[in-house]
């Protein structure tokens, strides 16, 4: 997800060196065994620091092709020592992340601090992570010390990218999947109140990507009865009261469309 650039001039690295299928990637170097443990400590540590600045809660970020989901990948992870080959032994760094974590909460926690995991349940990469395997991944997620489970999905309601005759909702399968041991976030082209209410009616927790950066205030105006100032569209003349830099606005555009940015797109991309 990196490249030397960014890193000044260091390779970036990954389970195995398979370059991601983006045209822009850089092929990684394979992390050694002690930098996987390192690595697992580092994130750890990124806990601390949290719990230490006073945050409630972290989510590991186990989606959107970052490190963790690059370890459960079969597509990023080639690996054939302990880390890699069968799914079980693809699944062991981010339980190895989630039992580092929950040790550091343990240790430095003076209060309850949430431990979330967040996965992206399908890749189109061949090999890549299929919903069968997510499904087993989920059957162990289900038993770890998590909090919650985020699901990462471009929309709320999407059906299989690789499967094209299922017509079950990943996240309605997820869920049942699940047998209530954790709460689900879900998220995905969710932008006004009665949406929102209505995924609110099938899962736990509904979360807002596109919407909270078009509408930083959009749950304290649903607090106040004040829906109809809500902005569902960032105009270019909204960049500086919203924070946002141009290439990250540039980013958003290239995400969705050419002229503001579309923030009720319902495409099949993974997210
Ligand atoms: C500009 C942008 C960048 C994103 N980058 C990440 C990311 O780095 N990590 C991540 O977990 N999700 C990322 N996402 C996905 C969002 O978390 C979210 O799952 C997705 O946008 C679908 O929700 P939404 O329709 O409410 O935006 C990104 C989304 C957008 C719009």
């Amino acid at each position: 997800m990196s490249n030397s650039k960014i890193l000044r001039g260091q390779q970036p690295v990954s389970a195995s060196a398979i370059a991601a299928l983006r045209s822009d990637s850089e092929t990684p170097r394979a992390l050694t065994k002690d930098e996987i443990l390192q690595t697992i400590k580092d994130f750890g540590q990124a806990t601390r620091r949290a719990i230490q600045a006073g945050f409630d809660g972290v989510e590991l970020h186990g989606a959107n092709t970052y490190l963790m989901q690059q370890f459960f990948s079969p597509h990023s992870n080639r690996r054939t020592d302990d880390w890699g080959g069968d799914i079980d032994k693809r699944m062991r760094f981010g339980l190895a992340v989630i039992a580092e974590a929950q040790r550091i909460i343990s240790q430095y926690a003076q209060r309850p601090f949430i431990l979330g995991y967040r996965i992206s349940p399908e890749e189109l990469e061949t090999p890549g992570i299929r919903f069968d395997d997510t499904l087993k991944f989920i059957d162990v997620l289900k038993d770890q010390p998590i909090d919650y489970l985020h699901i990462s999905l471009g929309h709320v309601w999407q059906t299989s990218l690789n499967d094209h005759s299922a017509t079950t909702p990943l996240n309605e399968q997820i869920k049942a999947r699940l047998q209530g041991k954790l709460p689900m976030i879900v998220v995905g082209a969710i932008k006004t109140p009665d949406e929102a209410e209505k995924v609110a009616d099938s899962f736990d927790l509904v979360a807002l990507g596109h919407e909270s950066i078009a509408e930083p205030n959009w749950v304290e105006k649903v607090e106040h009865h004040d829906e109809t100032s809500i902005r569902y569209a960032i105009s270019p003349d909204d960049l500086d009261e919203l924070g946002i830099q141009p290439p990250f606005y540039s980013f958003l555009l290239g995400m969705g469309g050419p002229t503001s940015v579309p923030l009720t797109t319902a495409t099949n991309k993974p997210a």
